[in-house]
């Protein structure tokens, strides 16, 4: 049912933890299945994700979404962070099973939900960002 790069990072997470002081941080969740997910970013003064880390209480799939999802946006710049989409955190994983897609939509909204927190705190807009918000039905309810 799930593919072996699924199985291999929910295995072995990368990124797990917290990064102190972080240059954004952002937390999403889930009412439905009750899953949450954190994302700490180290951006530099070019606007480069030096630093990504995560925390995330929630399935396997979640899990392996949220670190699959650091490992991309890893290295990048905030704008091509945002090109890190559910979809292309699922490709990277070879899928997920239909019941499980709303756990990548959760990885993609806590990167946009750590990039806003790094906008508002330095005072600039990234372009193509939108207000996240803090329960990933919402996002359904609009995909419907
Ligand atoms: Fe909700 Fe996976 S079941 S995030």
């Amino acid at each position: 049912m799930y593919s072996e790069k699924v199985m291999d990072h929910f295995n072995n997470p990368r990124n797990v933890g917290e990064i102190e002081n972080p240059s954004g941080v952002g937390t999403v969740g889930n009412a439905k299945c009750g899953d949450i997910m954190r994302m700490y970013f180290d951006i530099d003064d070019n606007g480069i994700i030096q630093d990504v880390k995560f925390k995330t209480f929630g399935c396997g799939a979640a899990i392996a979404t949220s670190s699959m999802a650091t490992e991309l946006v890893k290295g990048k710049t905030v704008n091509e962070a945002l090109e890190v989409t559910n979809k292309a955190v699922m490709e990277a994983l070879d899928g997920l099973p239909p019941v499980k897609v709303h756990c990548s939509l959760l990885a993609e909204e806590a990167i946009h939900a750590a990039l806003w927190d790094y906008a508002q705190k330095n005072g600039i807009t990234i372009e193509g960002l939108k207000e996240p918000v803090n329960d990933i039905e919402e996002r359904l309810d609009e995909e419907e």
